[in-house]
């Protein structure tokens, strides 16, 4: 009888922890995960599968524990998720962010090169696309000069490039997922997704706060993260590791994702004024539902992102397979069920 096979999951209770984790248990692994001690239990996003895995108190500014961890479970692979993935945030935190983001992904390719593990354990990082920056052309794929214009994308680049070095001086399976953003349900309530289909939610049960938002003309390319586990996981199972962009090819703007959302529960939008001064009203009501606040724009903007997932497509047969429309419907949705 074949084993099952062992993965670790760093930041297996974030948004793409959450969903990696009932895909691989779906595929007879065995999963533990890593996780931070909070005074305040946030477990919420994997609390239905916590018994069917192994969690370990953990942090990626720690070596020694990463070391353990490694030596302890001898996984056959590690996805490498855990970060403080809020780019405003990184900002506000640029070396902590590099410290968990950048030298956390050194850790733990240290770890298995130090344990003589480079044939036993592949290695999977979440790089992003906030790496391209403002790129120069589009859509960007794997040949794309990264430019990166925040803390956390600085950080991500040194992860980016340690995982090609590692791959190349030490002969480790180790591979970069580029991954241009993905939402859900699940998305943490500060990304910009989140914090609009949220908004939608609360309207929808009376409540008229108002909804503030930074730069409405920020262009992504948004997908649905159940469709971004697979990828990753598919890249593992490649013979050779590489990178990789996942991608869906679609940009829309911040202000066209608020009104997709509102027009979910059949509010439509009127924008007035610009800039700092440019809000939205229910075109029945009259209540005024957005308002930009300079609060939320950032010292450096990446203004437009958008991929070219073709080397996926070609070399792992990856396809997204949930529209944005599909991806919008459903957190709204969500949204609305969810408890005020
Ligand atoms: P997320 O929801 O913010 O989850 C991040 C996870 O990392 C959480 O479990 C968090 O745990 C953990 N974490 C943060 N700092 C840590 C530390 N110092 N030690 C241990 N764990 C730590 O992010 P996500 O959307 O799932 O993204 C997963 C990964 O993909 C991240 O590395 C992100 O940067 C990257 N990425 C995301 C996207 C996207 O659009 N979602 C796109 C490209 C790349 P706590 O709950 O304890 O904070
Ligand atoms: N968060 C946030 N809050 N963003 C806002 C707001 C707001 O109130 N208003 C406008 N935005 C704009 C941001 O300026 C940005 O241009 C865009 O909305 C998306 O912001 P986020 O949802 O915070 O995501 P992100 O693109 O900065 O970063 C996400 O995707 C990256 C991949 O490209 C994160 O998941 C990163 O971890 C990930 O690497």
């Amino acid at each position: 009888m074949s084993q099952s096979k062992i993965a670790l999951i760093t930041g297996i209770n974030g948004q793409d922890g959450s969903y990696l984790a009932r895909l691989l248990l779906e595929k007879g692994y065995s999963v533990h995960g890593l996780i931070r001690r909070a005074s305040i239990e946030r477990n919420d996003r994997i609390a239905d599968i916590m018994d069917q895995m192994i969690l370990h108190y953990g942090d990626m500014t720690d070596s020694g524990n990463l070391f353990r961890l490694v030596h302890d479970i001898k996984p056959n692979e590690i996805y490498n998720l855990a970060a403080q993935s809020h780019v405003q945030v990184s900002f506000d935190t640029p070396e902590y962010t590099a410290n968990a983001d950048g030298l956390g992904t050194l850790r733990l390719l240290e770890a298995i090169r130090i344990l003589g593990l480079k044939n036993h354990t592949r290695f999977y990082q979440a790089s992003s696309s906030e790496l391209f920056g403002n790129a120069n052309h589009s859509p960007q794929n794997e040949d794309t000069p990264f430019q990166p214009r925040s803390p956390y994308a600085a950080a991500k680049l040194y992860a980016y490039w340690t995982v090609r070095n590692y791959r190349e001086a030490y002969g480790i399976h180790a591979s970069n997922g580029i991954l241009f953003n993905h939402e859900s349900p699940q998305r943490g309530e500060g990304f910009v997704s989140r914090k609009i289909t949220q908004a939608v939610g609360s309207y929808f049960r009376g409540d008229e706060s108002l909804l503030h938002l930074g730069n409405l003309d920020a262009k992504r390319d948004w997908g649905h993260a159940c469709d971004y586990v697979r990828g990753m996981w598919s890249m593992l199972q490649q013979n050779e590791p590489d990178d990789y962009v996942l991608a869906t090819g679609r940009s829309e703007t911040v202000r066209w994702f608020v009104n997709k959302a509102f027009s979910q529960i059949d509010v439509n939008l009127e924008w007035q004024g610009q800039g700092c001064n440019e809000r939205a009203i229910d075109t029945k009501t009259g209540h005024i539902l957005v308002q930009v606040d300079p609060k939320f724009y950032r010292p450096l903007e990446v203004y437009n992102l958008c991929g070219d997932a073709t080397k996926a497509q070609k070399a792992l047969g990856w396809k997204p397979q949930i529209s944005l429309e599909e991806m919008i419907a459903e957190m709204v949705q969500s949204d609305c069920k969810a408890k005020v």
